[in-house]
């Protein structure tokens, strides 16, 4: 099959590499000519886990990268559409790279094609494509027929290469009976495992993504909010969390208790999901305390993390951990930088370390005065206090002993619930946990 991704972000490197690995010829495109250039030359612009090898294996071969969607579009018998949809201010989605990306492709196309949004968007989108597609064909006087479908993707960064070849679910949204066998063949491999398919019509498609995000998201905040009142009630969050999860109709995915979602899904998706309900005249009630509540676990955190150093001016804080969670360099919408803003506010000077993510919080945040270090122990020398921020491996077992002698008053904060508190205390650091009294 040949396949056309028309913006090769982390949803569309890893969807193009991995279809070029299950057998398509593949060419994924972007308007970033410095990241074509740099994929031309084996330089793979984001860190995820097995995408590196796999770009090795197949390119060059059956994975090509470009620049000029009219190479994209004579290329791809499928074009997918994986550019990325921001939330604006107001909650409504920002679908301008989505509509640039459309009428692009529509401008190239000389036949037939099967036109896939991967890309998260309102309910409606798929239509408004087609329409705009058919608007631009009407116009240029060409007679070719076409078929939309919404194929929203589910990958969790940090374990996407796995995620996009062994999925919970595919979900195909289809109005013609060709265009869903097409991507059923597509995912054919898939389907073989038992992989479920669940074909639907374009706007059910559209809302199963953020159904499922939000669903995730009101776990992490429900769980945080219980753990908030654990803390204070003098119950232990840690295995409240393992007994609850171990009811399997909640189950233990997602019930860490920590700082808060982030990334460059569920606080976007969710805000605009307000957007959809405000769009149809409906106001959700849960789904906005879904996001107050990750807000302001962010602000506990702070608040954690000051009570136990206490004045903050003088004092540094070591963050161990930048991106929103281990197994990526996404820094979107990350809580730890969130932590790190109001640290700085308070005049407490901050030491930073993440074994991925320093660049990108680097070129994203130019204004974040901190000290970037080199290691753990760099970062911890003559600190007041160390955050554990996101749980990378390395963060997982640390060594105490060595970090005693390097640090000016051993406090420990585990924003991730990582340690037993004993075992800390034992190298003579103060332990403080998330809904741990
Ligand atoms: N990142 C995730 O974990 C994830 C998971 C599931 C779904 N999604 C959704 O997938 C979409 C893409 O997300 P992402 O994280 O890959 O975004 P990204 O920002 O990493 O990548 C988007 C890419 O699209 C390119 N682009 C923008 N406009 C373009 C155009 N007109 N033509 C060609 N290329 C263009 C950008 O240059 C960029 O490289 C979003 O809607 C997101 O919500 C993301």
């Amino acid at each position: 099959m040949n396949i056309s991704i028309v913006g090769t972000g982390y949803v569309g490197l890893v969807t193009g590499t991995c279809f070029s690995e299950l057998g398509a010829n593949v060419v994924c495109m972007d308007t970033d000519e410095v990241k074509i250039s740099k994929l031309k030359k084996g330089i793979i612009p984001i860190y995820e886990p097995g995408l590196t090898e796999l770009v090795e294996r197949n390119y060059p071969g059956r994975l090509r990268f470009t620049s000029l969607i009219s190479d994209a579009v004579a290329h791809g018998d499928i074009i997918f559409i994986s550019v990325d949809t921001p939330t604006l201010a107001d909650n409504t989605s920002d679908l301008t790279n989505i509509y640039n990306a459309v009428r692009d492709i529509a401008l190239c196309m000389t036949g037939y094609k099967v036109i896939v949004n991967k890309s998260t968007s309102p309910v409606g989108t798929g239509q408004s494509i087609k329409r705009e597609i058919q608007s631009i064909l009407k116009m240029q006087g060409k007679p070719f027929d076409f078929d939309m479908v919404s194929n929203p993707e589910f990958l969790r960064e940090g374990n996407a290469v796995v995620d996009f070849m062994c999925p919970d679910r595919i979900v195909i949204g289809a109005e013609s009976i060709k265009a869903l066998e097409i991507i059923e063949e597509l995912y054919a491999r898939q389907a073989a495992l038992g992989i479920p398919l669940v074909s639907t019509d374009i706007e059910t498609a559209e809302m199963v993504k953020y159904a499922s995000n939000a669903f995730l998201a009101a776990k992490i905040s429900l769980m945080n909010e219980i753990a908030n009142l654990c803390e204070l009630c003098g119950s232990d969050a840690g295995i409240v969390s393992e007994a609850v999860g171990l009811d399997k109709r909640i189950g233990r995915h997602f019930l860490n208790p920590g700082p808060g979602f982030g990334g460059s899904c569920f606080p976007k998706d969710l805000r605009a999901m307000l957007g959809i309900a405000k769009d149809n005249g409906y106001t959700p009630k849960i789904i906005k305390s879904i996001i107050d509540v990750n807000e302001e676990q962010k602000v506990l955190m702070f608040r954690k993390i000051k009570k136990t150093v206490g004045r903050l001016k003088g004092k540094t804080v070591t963050v161990l951990g930048l991106s929103f969670k281990p197994g990526t360099d996404d820094i979107r919408e990350s809580p730890s930088i969130a932590i790190i803003r109001k640290l700085l506010d308070g005049g407490a000077k901050v030491k930073v370390y993440d074994p991925q993510a320093m660049k990108n919080t680097q070129s994203q945040n130019p204004d974040l005065n901190v000290q970037y270090c080199q290691n753990t122990f760099s970062a911890s020398i003559k600190t007041d206090c160390i955050v554990l921020a996101t749980e990378w491996d390395q963060f997982v077992c640390l060594d105490f002993d060595h970090l005693k002698k390097l640090v000016r008053t051993p406090v420990f904060v585990d924003l991730r619930n990582v340690y037993n508190s004993d075992d800390v205390k034992k190298y003579g650091f103060s332990y403080t946990g998330v809904g741990r009294s």
